[in-house]
């Protein structure tokens, strides 16, 4: 005990208006030692997690709570291996996952950690499938979507963490499922190796009702539609539902850089609720924390067995974390987004 070891973090210092970039981070050194309090202990990060709601708090209004605090560490899930510890349940050498964030060495009360067997699944899926994207897309979809067997699914932003597991679910429940991405590479996966029915690149289409008349060509009734981009590709879907439909509200990934609060001009669609008698139903991962078990259970196996897909896109760099961050809204990449930064050091 009493090792001096060297911090990296990111602090986020300034507000973004639109993109979010490096002028809005400011990578900062810190000595800290290995000493410990009673519970405590030093975990070594090798996997940052990068996920869109980061942006959505750096909203200066309050969203589903305050915005993320200036001049703080950026707050984010981790996956890391313990250096020292104080608590009796976790010795060094043990994987873990924490909450804690884009820093090279964080110090957590063992009450915050959940252990991680790295000989049963891949650590990764906690931060993936089997962590919140993997609650988010189950719940969301079980919870909110209710589908049935042989209904028809749409599900936007279908190539991310979130996205391409709501389409592999939704295929175990026996639904068709139609699937957006943003390029012909993620449309043949998706159908390829996700076993959507049709995947459609939105990026062909210069406004709602093009696509909304491919839609209609394709005689396209919704009876879920899980969305997490919203925008242009909602515009073209609402019209689209059938009676009794479910709309689910996971994100609005196209208006994250700068756009939630304003009024865009567009078809208005919620005409199309009342005809269908359809509901729209926001859902949100931390409601579904205390299920996390149930998820696990149905979905570990899953993963075990190989009969779902999960894809991880693994980038390095601890010094580009604004630019991964900022990569979300335009890579090329599919699946969940992780940066592995536990051999750089
Ligand atoms: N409600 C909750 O608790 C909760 C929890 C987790 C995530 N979410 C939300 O779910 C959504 C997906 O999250 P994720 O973790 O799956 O993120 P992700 O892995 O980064 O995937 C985001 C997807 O959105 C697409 N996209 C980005 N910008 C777009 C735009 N302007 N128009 C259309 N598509 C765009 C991306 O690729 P392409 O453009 O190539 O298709 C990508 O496939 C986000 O909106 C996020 O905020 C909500």
């Amino acid at each position: 005990m009493g090792q001096s070891l060297i911090n990296h973090k990111w602090v986020y210092v300034a507000r973004p208006e639109s993109e979010v970039g490096y002028e809005h981070y400011e990578m900062q050194r810190e000595e800290m030692t290995d000493d410990l309090s009673a519970n405590q202990v030093l975990i070594a990060n090798q996997y940052l997690s990068v996920d869109p709601y980061m942006r959505i708090q750096q909203a200066a209004s309050h969203t589903w709570e305050e915005p993320h605090p200036l001049n703080s560490l950026q707050q984010s899930g981790v996956i890391g291996k313990i250096l020292a510890s104080a608590s009796s349940k976790f010795k060094p050498g043990d994987w873990v996952n924490a909450y804690t964030g884009w820093e090279k060495f964080s110090k957590v009360s063992a009450n915050e950690l959940v252990k991680l067997d790295p000989t049963d699944i891949p650590v990764t899926t906690s931060l993936g499938i089997l962590g919140m994207p993997g609650r988010t897309a189950w719940f969301g979809l079980i919870e909110a979507g209710k589908p049935k067997p042989g209904e028809t699914l749409v599900v936007s932003g279908a190539s991310g963490a979130v996205g391409s597991l709501v389409v592999q679910f939704a295929k175990k429940i026996g639904c068709k499922v139609i699937a957006f991405a943003g390029s012909d590479e993620k449309c043949r996966w998706l159908e390829k190796s996700l076993g959507a029915d049709l995947a459609i690149n939105y990026k062909h289409f210069n406004c709602y009702r093009e696509l909304q008349s491919f839609l209609e060509e394709k005689r396209i009734d919704v009876d879920v539609y899980f969305d997490n981009v919203g925008g242009m590709i909602s515009d073209a879907v609402i019209p689209l539902i059938s009676l009794h439909a479910r709309v689910v509200i996971c994100g609005q990934m196209s208006q994250y850089n700068g756009m939630l609060d304003e009024v865009q001009l567009g078809p208005r669609f919620l005409h199309h609720i009342l005809y269908k008698r359809a509901t729209i139903q926001g859902i949100l991962a931390r409601d579904f924390s205390h299920r996390m078990e149930e998820m696990v259970e149905i979905v570990g196996p899953w993963v075990k067995e190989g009969s779902i897909v999960y894809q991880e896109s693994i980038v390095h760099g601890f010094e580009k974390m604004p630019e991964h961050l900022a990569s979300l809204f335009d890579r090329g990449s599919s699946g969940k987004l992780l940066v592995r930064i536990g051999d750089e050091y």
